[in-house]
């Protein structure tokens, strides 16, 4: 255990029968987080992120579009191009629930959504009712192009760079709603990780390296 997850234990008093009455210090309460989501658009560093996050703390990492994908036994891809975003976004939404039902179950994690999930108002109400952290986690609109031209994964919803533009400034607000922002830009994965796990209070290790892709 570190030194920053420790419980402090109250102090004692020691009382005579004639020393005042004093207030017992209550420990510091141990951190309950137990699940960390992550939000943003496509190319945030989401995964990327979440999985560095989750190997420092020794949670699970979980990917919504991973999951969607296991229970539909087919990938986003062929979802969008068989049956449409609507059905995407019902499979999404359905997923949510199952995770977010299971939790108090299957232990810690860290989430990422897929870059729609947060948008859509009823998930964002799931995750709030949830009561757990969400960061969305930010980067200039270039750059989150740039980095899924670089990428080798498959996103239905990128294809020209304006069209992308405009998705990321109609979906900006929904994001900002998220109750912490982090800038991702010239970072490495671990000075986002080493971010998140003291803006939250996590306990983590420290970290060397690679920029957020
Ligand atoms: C989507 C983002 C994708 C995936 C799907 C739709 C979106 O996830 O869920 O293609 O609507 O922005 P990533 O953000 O992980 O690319």
């Amino acid at each position: 255990m570190t030194p920053s997850s420790r419980v402090q234990r109250p102090r004692l008093e020691s009382g005579g029968t004639n020393s005042p009455r004093k207030k017992a210090i209550r420990p510091v309460p141990r951190q309950r987080t137990s699940t960390v989501f992550l939000v943003g658009f496509m190319g945030a560093g989401k995964t990327t992120v979440g999985r560095a996050l989750a190997a420092q703390l020794g949670w699970r990492f979980v990917d919504l579009d991973d999951h969607i994908e296991a229970r539909q036994k087919r990938s986003i891809a062929e979802i969008f191009r068989e049956s449409g975003e609507i059905e995407f976004r019902r499979a999404e939404a359905t997923e949510l629930r199952n995770l977010l039902a299971g939790l108090p179950v299957t232990g810690a994690a860290v989430v990422a959504l897929g870059g729609g999930a947060f948008v859509q108002k009823e998930n964002a109400r799931l995750l709030k009712a949830a009561s757990a952290p969400v960061i969305f986690l930010d980067a200039p609109v270039h750059e989150l192009w740039q980095r899924t031209q670089q990428s080798d994964a498959q996103r239905p919803l990128v294809n020209a760079e304006n069209q992308f533009r405009q998705l990321y400034e109609m979906r900006r607000q929904r994001y900002m709603k998220a109750e912490h922002r982090l800038e991702t830009s010239g970072k490495t994965v671990e000075q986002v990780v080493g971010e998140i796990t003291e803006r939250l209070g996590l306990s983590g290790q420290p970290a060397t390296g690679r920029e957020v892709t």
